[in-house]
């Protein structure tokens, strides 16, 4: 069954059309002014302009000539020429039945699938994850989630930064610590041991003190650079040395993100594409798209209509090493290899924007992307904290993911407790509770704000189980399926819905009814917060519904069935809503 908005858009491009305009002004849209209308078509309003004619006239025109049909009750014209739809309760209770039927909940899967893969995560070997992986993260899982429910083929991918200088600082600094490692023996032959030489602390801690050193020793820099190279150009010790390194990483990492609900499906890294710039380079020199600069090897990327001038992308330095563009270039060169992908998201920090816009540039001119290959950065801004300056620790250090999460989930037992909140159950399902509560704090504010923005993580705020935060969604869902599973225990069946009674159980349905309006504008936009605000709203809707009606005392029964129906929708929409969130609800708290 087609959605509703889309029924009333089919209606009026040809009433448009029939009208002697241009069907593409029939574009309908969900009412902002739900006291008005349901629905709007403001196309009368741009077509005045190009038809030079009065939009109030084309409006009169236009709805004279939308065909009869079943849906609409009512039109009106308000304002300057905007054109309100009312539909009527019957449609509107059809649909919500297709809906609650239907396993998709009436979404269907995209005709034209594409394979995206988004690469998000990002996190550099050796280092501890921080806060500032979060929202990539975050953001990222949402969008694969998002994407995947729409029915694309996505492949996430956190593409490890694993082949940059840090290795090199480590191995150096390893080096000098334990020489007699046989990593260091190039004449070892025989097998390195299983076990790897450092743990992820003590890794950690080189690998402090080893960025420390780089930044104040230029000795210190050029053996690390140089190790780097020589890591890169396949020393065979430095590269298993390397492989323990980043398998022990790994395993802690994967840790941290399974803490978030955060699944990629490869864990590749910079280091995978590497294989790929001899073929790389060879086509780019054949092509003639590169050439030298001050020793070094470029790509002119600069276009006519720039304002600033955007600087060469370097592929090679003129010491011969390699950089983090050109293992950017050569992975989307992999990508296209082994994946054939269609789009390719980057989901990275906002303050990457020219590398990625140089990065593009680089791929397209040099026709390595060909034009059918969406490149896109999704960019987004910074976590703060309540100084408003980017989230640390109290002593100022950058926190550890870690650190960070465990202290929201301790602040999520407390409110529990404080509130009162799974009161009677058991000291682990209390602690079970408070994971999902702490993450669902966490991701819905994190998402909740539009992405380019900066925000402050303020949680106080994100834990309360009132206002627009994850615990009070978790909390209207649980709430919900508690209604649900007593109906069940009192073999209440239903499966009709009625037409609405009273004004906020119309307005409860008409926001069940944007469903798919809703997840379609998110993905279009990769704006995750569309879904946030949507499912606050019909949480707040189902808690006023639910204040004004009592639904299992009830007495008339097919009443009683008709808002069971609907209590059972909004349930199913908000769990799918917040599982494609990353969110997972308890089935009880
Ligand atoms: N490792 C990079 C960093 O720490 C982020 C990688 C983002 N992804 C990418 N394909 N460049 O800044």
């Amino acid at each position: 069954m087609k959605p509703i908005i889309q029924e009333l858009s089919d209606l009026f491009v040809t009433a448009f059309h029939d009208a002697g305009f241009d069907g593409k002004y029939g574009d309908v849209v969900i009412s902002q002014r739900r006291e008005l209308c349901h629905f709007q078509c403001n196309g009368a309003l741009s077509a005045a302009k190009v038809y030079k004619l009065n939009p109030n006239d084309i409006a009169t025109k236009v709805i004279s000539s939308v065909k009869p049909n079943l849906i609409i009750s009512n039109t009106s014209i308000a304002g300057a020429g905007f054109i309100n739809i009312v539909i009527k309760d019957e449609v509107l209770v059809e649909y919500l039945q297709f809906m609650n039927s239907d396993d998709r909940l009436g979404i269907s899967l995209d005709l034209f699938p594409k394979k995206i893969i988004i690469d998000y995560g990002g996190p550099n070997v050796a280092k501890p994850l921080h806060v500032g992986h979060i929202r990539s993260a975050i953001l990222g899982e949402a969008l694969k989630r998002l994407s995947r429910f729409l029915g694309h083929d996505v492949i996430g991918d956190i593409h490890l930064g694993d082949w940059g200088l840090q290795m090199g600082m480590i191995i150096a600094s390893l080096q000098q610590q334990s020489p007699d490692l046989p990593y260091f023996d190039e004449s070892f032959n025989g097998e390195y041991p299983e076990e790897s030489p450092v743990s992820i602390t003590d890794l950690q801690e080189i690998y402090s003190n080893a960025s420390k050193d780089a930044k104040t020793n230029i000795e210190k820099l050029s053996e690390a650079r140089k190790a780097t190279f020589e890591l890169q150009d396949g020393r065979v010790g430095y590269r298993a040395l390397w492989k323990k390194i980043v398998d022990i990483s790994i395993t802690d990492m994967k840790a941290n993100y399974s803490l978030l609900d955060v699944e990629f499906d490869l864990w590749k890294g910079e280091s995978d594409s590497h294989e790929f710039i001899p073929q790389l380079l060879n086509y780019l020199q054949i092509n003639n798209y590169t050439y030298k600069s001050e020793g070094a090897s470029v790509i002119d990327i600069r276009e006519d209509q720039d304002k600033h001038e955007l600087p060469p992308f370097m592929l090679i330095k003129s010491d011969g090493s390699i950089l983090y563009s050109t293992t950017d270039l050569s992975t989307i060169w992999e990508r296209i290899k082994e994946y054939d992908p269609d789009e390719i998201w980057y989901v990275v920090d906002k303050r990457q924007e020219i590398h990625f816009t140089q990065l593009f540039r680089a791929a397209r001119k040099t026709k390595i992307a060909s034009n059918t290959l969406h490149l896109e950065h999704i960019a987004f801004g910074t976590m703060n904290g309540l100084d408003g300056r980017p989230y640390k620790t109290r002593d100022g250090s950058v926190m550890r993911l870690n650190d960070f999460i465990q202290s929201i989930i301790d602040k999520a037992y407390n409110r529990i407790i404080e509130v009162g909140v799974a009161k009677d159950f058991s000291v682990n399902e209390k602690r079970e509770i408070s994971q999902m509560v702490g993450v669902s704090a966490l991701k819905f504010a994190d998402l909740l704000s539009h992405r380019l923005k900066d925000y402050i993580f303020d949680i106080d705020k994100f834990t309360e189980f009132e206002g627009k935060t994850g615990p009070y969604l978790l909390y209207t869902t649980v709430r919900i399926k508690s209604i649900i599973r007593k109906a069940i225990e009192n073999e209440i069946d239903f499966t009709c819905f009625q037409v609405p009674k009273s004004f906020i159980e119309r307005e409860l349905m008409l926001k069940l009814m944007e469903l798919d309006d809703v997840l379609n504008q998110a993905f279009k936009y990769k704006e995750p917060n569309q879904i946030c605000e949507y499912i606050y709203t019909l949480s707040l809707l189902f808690n006023s519904f639910y204040h004004e009606h009592h639904i299992l005392s009830e007495t008339d029964n097919s009443q009683r069935e008709s808002w069971l129906c609907l209590s059972r929708l909004t349930e199913k929409i908000l769990v799918t809503c917040l599982d494609i969130c990353g969110i997972r609800t308890p089935e009880r708290m």
